[in-house]
């Protein structure tokens, strides 16, 4: 299929507006909410409190103004989590996410939720995204890397982790590669609506128009690539509204870059700040899916998700009314000590036995967690091949985790010895 033949994405009207910049000061620089987080948890599992308000400077001008109730546990989170008839998505997320997105699986509940999502899941089970690790993720990984392989220094994060999930979302909907920059650009600016930019519903528009273009040619010309499958695949009879489609394709080109490339770059950071731990992962390839959910546990990229209280709910002896917002706080769920022994460290010999709640759980648990997987895996393994000697550049800054409800570092700088 030519992606040529379709009218190319439309830029913002102001082209050197600077959405990942805006989109860096939304998220704040918080530097390490879990001290915090631990002596609320201790005081109880549920606060009536907004946390967005606890962590960063800039209001939420779509949420702060709710009622919130902060679950800090991680019973009481897995408890909301899994009770979705009581504590729902709709509500929750149609100021924010609804607003960047439209009518995607995240604003949806119940039966509506499970016809569409069925659909989804299919597309991104384990076997299904196994196969794109060759097909999809190493030419994107390598081509990255071989921008900056001979140089024996780097950003991994600038030159690295912040491109590659997006670029293989690129490569899985066949768009044109040219136009890679002005996606991750307008896939970025779509979330600034909940701060009030206009840039926020511009972008939002313009990869809809994008979008429903892509799927009328998929459908008219089928391929064997994820929008024509999206496209032609048929429910009772009926292909799936357009509508939802292009929600899930704005949401697609950026949740799924946005968290992965977060994830990845602090289990680099984990492994990096422990050299001899580095070393032990680089010779013990088997300890990789290990360090991936430690690394996911120990300081997830999405800390806190949301739902809506439609009927009030006693949980943990605190009662919360109807109509609240309940900020599910997955960061701390992952931390709390009665299922994680000595949870603040990071430590990738841990027993397994409780799962982590990074990926959330219940109806909503991430469609995209085996393709995360796959991803992280690959982009680690490049690295560990092909960097040798990997270490820290002693002459720059350390990298910092920062933010509060998505969080990465920033930079990543790294020496390692030339081929
Ligand atoms: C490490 C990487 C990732 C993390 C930490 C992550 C995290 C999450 C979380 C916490 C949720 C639940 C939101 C809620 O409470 O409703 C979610 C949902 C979702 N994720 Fe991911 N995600 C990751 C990667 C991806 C990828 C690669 C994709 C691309 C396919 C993706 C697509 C989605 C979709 C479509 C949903 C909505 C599911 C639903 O509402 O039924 N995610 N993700």
């Amino acid at each position: 299929m030519a992606a040529s033949a379709l009218q190319p994405l439309e830029d913002l009207d102001q082209p050197d507006f600077d959405a990942f910049a805006v989109e860096r000061a939304m998220r704040g620089n918080h530097p390490d909410p879990y001290p915090l987080l631990e002596r609320l948890r201790r005081q109880g599992s549920i606060h009536k409190l907004e946390l967005h308000g606890l962590f960063s400077d800039e209001p939420d001008v779509e949420m702060s103004p709710l009622s919130h109730y902060a679950v800090l546990g991680y019973d009481a989170c897995n408890r909301v989590l899994m009770d979705g008839e009581t504590f729902t998505n709709k509500e929750a997320f149609q100021h924010s996410l609804g607003k960047s997105f439209g009518r995607t699986v995240t604003v949806m509940d119940g039966a509506e939720h499970e016809r569409f999502r069925k659909v989804l899941q299919k597309a991104f089970l384990p076997k299904v995204v196994a196969r794109w690790g060759d097909s999809l993720v190493a030419p994107v990984v390598d081509r990255l890397m071989s921008k900056f392989i001979d140089r024996g220094e780097a950003d991994l994060i600038t030159e690295y982790t912040h491109h590659f999930p997006f670029q293989i979302i690129y490569s899985m909907l066949l768009l044109d590669p040219d136009q890679a920059e002005r996606f991750h650009k307008l896939a970025v600016a779509q979330l600034l609506s909940s701060a009030g930019h206009p840039q926020g519903p511009e972008a939002t528009r313009k990869l809809g128009t994008f979008f429903a273009a892509l799927l009328a040619q998929r459908r008219a010309n089928p391929g064997d690539d994820l929008v024509s499958h999206l496209a032609t695949v048929e429910v009772d009879g009926q292909y799936l509204d357009d509508d939802v489609l292009i929600a899930f394709l704005r949401q697609l080109v950026n949740a799924g870059g946005d968290t992965t490339y977060r994830a990845t770059s602090i289990l680099l950071t984990c492994l990096l700040n422990e050299p001899d731990l580095y070393e032990i992962v680089r010779r013990d390839r088997t300890l990789l899916p290990r360090a991936i959910e430690e690394a996911l546990r120990w300081d997830g990229p999405v800390t806190t998700t949301f739902r809506y209280c439609q009927k009030d709910t006693e949980i943990d002896g605190v009662l919360i009314p109807e109509g609240s917002i309940v900020d599910v706080c997955l960061g701390s769920a992952n931390r709390d000590p009665t299922k994680f022994e000595n949870p603040n460290k990071f430590d990738i010999n841990r027993e397994r036995t409780v799962r982590h709640l990074s990926f959330a759980g219940g109806p909503h648990i991430c469609v995209g967690q085996h393709l995360a997987r796959v991803e992280m895996t690959r982009a680690m393994e490049a690295i560990l091949d092909n960097l040798n000697n990997l270490r820290l550049d002693p002459d720059m800054p350390p990298p910092q985790i920062i933010g509060y409800v998505l969080r990465s570092p920033e930079h990543l700088y790294v020496k390692f010895d030339k081929a």
